[in-house]
């Protein structure tokens, strides 16, 4: 290889990198020392802000192939051809730690994919279990501050967990997985995913479908006790994942969903949109539809993985939301987060930026870098305002046949709607009753372990959630409690 010649940012050729320009050896530094200042200022500049939540996280490229068509159910283009395959990109995480927290935190891990589909990025932002604590994002603030560390002392707080979990029972199905022998995976590649919410599939006849992903992990479920994940390096998930790449043993995924039709909606003992709830196989079958593997570690960590920018907003024709209140606000919230965390232009880098031809009429901004998204590289002068007289000229414009079908609120009292009714008892309680001796026993010796932090009225109402549940979650945990 040839030697390369060091550069300042502007390319100029740098004639010494160790020595600042100063008066005499022992003299003040001078004003010429404009390469020193570009140094000194970039390196000023290399941190963004970390993700509110989700901040510390590994990402891998890889490819989705669809084993079976959906062209019944979607238009959308990634889901119609038997064999097709859709590049990737995925990001796990972990949820409440900072950058610099552990991979072996007792959390939710992040699951979030980006398909690079021929007809735009559809994101699937989800998690490593089908539901979540809350079911309106209104609480979502709130239950972050209550789960990341303590304001007054930066230290870990599990009474303000329990504190919040007393207080709001619709968080009691995905706090028994959180605290279950699932609750610390031993690393990325033995998860599954889920897109948690309920989402939308729409066909060419204007159908629309209700339907959850699942992402089955191929290479099993595997995990850690609280005592196993203590002596783990903190960034093993992330060495686990790199390396398994880097010597081809590629993890992968198979990828299910279960699908539900309006009217089944409509009649649904469940409500179908409420996140605190699965939807019982038994009701509604996984249909297996493809594979995922992850195949391709990233380049440059910051460049790609940090700068990458989910969003439940990213939909493609066919695909769509749900009336879910938790997702309705996540359609708003990604954009925003990116915006503040990346910039205005984050969709022009190449991890964000579609593999299909981008043509809107946003301009300009900070850091708009690719002519292709400002407005194209002809010489001539574009249109940047819609509608114009230049649609045989090739400027950009709606195309009807990919409006999605609408949706009927006709009766619907627009309210506030108090969820507080809601039975959050039983699928806690079934999950409950799937586990084993041992299970059960983890599990409240788990919850026993913070909740024995909290004050005896935290510890009460916990208890009286746990007895709704079953009965015997609750005496475990009380037993555990006393062992303490
Ligand atoms: C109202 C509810 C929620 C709000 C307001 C919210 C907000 C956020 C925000 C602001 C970020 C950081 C985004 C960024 O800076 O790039 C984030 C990341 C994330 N959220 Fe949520 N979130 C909510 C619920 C959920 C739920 C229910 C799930 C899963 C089912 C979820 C999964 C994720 C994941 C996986 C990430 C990380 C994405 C990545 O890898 O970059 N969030 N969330």
């Amino acid at each position: 290889m040839s030697k390369k010649t060091l550069t300042t940012s502007t390319g100029a050729p740098v004639a010494d990198d160790n020595n600042s320009i100063s008066v005499g050896p022992r003299g003040p530094l001078t004003f010429d020392n404009h390469y020193l200042f570009e140094k000194l200022a970039h390196f000023n500049r290399e941190r963004i802000p970390e993700r509110v939540v989700h901040a510390r996280g590994t990402a891998a490229y890889g490819h989705f192939t669809l084993t079976k068509s959906l062209s019944e159910y979607s238009i959308a283009d990634f889901l119609q051809t038997e064999g097709s395959k859709t590049e990737v990109f995925l990001r796990f995480s972990t949820v409440g730690g900072g950058q610099d927290s552990s991979d072996y935190a007792r959390d939710p891990r992040g699951f979030a994919v980006k398909f690079y589909t021929n007809e735009g990025n559809y994101d699937i932002v989800g998690n490593n279990t089908p539901v979540f604590f809350l079911n309106d994002p209104i609480k979502f603030p709130d239950f972050i501050h209550s789960q990341k560390k303590n304001p007054q002392t930066n230290l870990p707080d599990p009474a303000a967990a329990f504190e919040f979990w007393a207080n709001h029972p619709q968080s009691l199905h995905q706090m028994t997985i959180l605290m279950s022998d699932r609750g610390i995976p031993l690393s990325y590649r033995h998860v599954h995913g889920f897109g948690s919410h309920t989402l939308s599939l729409w066909n060419d006849k204007g159908e629309r479908y209700w339907v959850k992903w699942h992402f089955k992990t191929n290479q099993g479920i595997k995990t850690l006790t609280d005592a196993e994940a203590v002596g783990k390096p903190a960034f093993g998930a992330q060495e686990d994942l790199v390396n398994a790449i880097n010597d081809g043993d590629y993890p992968s995924w198979t990828v299910k969903i279960q699908i539900m039709t309006q009217e089944e909606a409509e009649n649904y003992p469940i409500n179908p949109f409420d996140l605190t709830k699965v939807w019982p196989y038994k009701d509604h079958p996984l249909i297996e539809i493809g594979q995922l593997e992850l195949n391709r570690n990233v380049d440059n960590y910051f460049a790609e993985t940090e700068q990458s920018a989910f969003a439940p907003s990213n939909l493609v024709p066919g695909t769509g939301a749900s009336p879910d209140k938790m997702l309705q606000a996540r359609l708003l919230a990604y954009q925003d987060a990116h915006r503040y965390r990346v910039g205005v232009n984050h969709n022009q880098l190449p991890v964000n930026a579609p593999r299909c031809p981008v043509n809107h009429y946003q301009r300009d901004g900070f850091m708009s870098g690719c002519p292709m998204h400002n407005g194209g590289q002809i010489q001539t002068s574009r249109a940047n305002y819609y509608p114009n007289d230049r649609a045989e000229a090739g400027e950009p414009a709606p195309d009807k046949r990919y409006e999605e079908p609408s949706m009927n609120y006709a009766h619907a009292i627009v309210a506030r709607h108090d969820q507080s009714e809601e039975d959050y008892w039983t699928q806690a309680g079934d999950l409950y009753r799937v586990m084993n001796d041992d299970q059960k026993n983890q599990l409240a010796g788990n919850i026993a372990g913070g909740l024995s932090k909290a004050n005896t009225s935290i510890q009460e109402r916990m208890l009286a959630q746990f007895a709704k549940a079953d009965p015997d979650y609750a005496a475990r945990v009380k037993a555990a409690l006393e062992k303490i």
